[in-house]
């Protein structure tokens, strides 16, 4: 029994779960492949000082540069820099028969840059703070979560967000807002 509640202890905080702190580059071998994207959820293979070495799976249209981390979503996980430097394990379709690349991404982040708050969250503040002030605030699911990407890229400016603020409030969006199908 005792084994047993150890066991789960160490099960419990090895699946703490650890998202990405704020828009921060991924390198392999010291080389930087790309940016993982604020709040992408990931996994911790180990931590060597000051640098994590971390895995996540995602989806891409076949070649692309944008990994994005839910089957169908144009919601941004990694930013990379060379298309080449992550691993195919296969294929899926989606819902609309678009097929898209599984890919593998094993790098290193700066481990002051993770953080186990799920700081999405967050986006839902900015998100009323900044997008009511010149009209009255849009409702979540005016837009579906493909479309709020280019509906916030065009006021991005309007209301100041920063490249962090902007993935924060369009991934916010896209937790909340109806699918495509919906
Ligand atoms: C500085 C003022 C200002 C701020 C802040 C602002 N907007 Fe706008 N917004 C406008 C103006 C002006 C228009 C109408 C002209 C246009 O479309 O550019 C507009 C139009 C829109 C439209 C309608 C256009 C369409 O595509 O249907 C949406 C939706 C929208 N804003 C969402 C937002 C969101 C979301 C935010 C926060 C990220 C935001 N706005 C912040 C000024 C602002």
């Amino acid at each position: 029994m005792k084994k047993l509640i150890l066991l789960s202890l160490i099960t419990s905080s090895l699946l703490a779960n650890n998202y990405a702190l704020e828009n921060t580059p991924l390198s392999i071998n010291n080389k930087t492949i790309g940016t993982i994207i604020i709040g992408t959820k990931f996994d911790i293979v180990k931590n060597d000082n000051n640098k994590s070495e971390i895995k996540l799976t995602g989806y891409r249209p076949k070649g692309g540069k944008a990994i994005y981390d839910t089957l169908g979503v144009l919601s941004n996980s990694v930013n990379l820099d060379d298309a080449n430097a992550v691993k195919v394990i296969g294929t899926k379709v989606d819902d609309y028969d678009n097929t898209w690349e599984v890919v593998e991404i094993v790098a290193s982040v700066d481990s002051a840059k993770i953080t186990n708050k799920d700081i999405i969250e967050d986006g839902k503040a900015l998100f009323e703070e900044r997008c009511g002030i010149c009209h009255a605030l849009h409702a979540y699911d005016e837009f579906s979560k493909n479309v709020w990407p280019s509906t916030i890229k065009s006021m991005q400016d309007n209301a100041s967000l920063d490249e962090n603020e902007y993935y924060q409030v369009v991934k916010y969006l896209q937790r909340v807002a109806p699918g495509d199908d919906e």
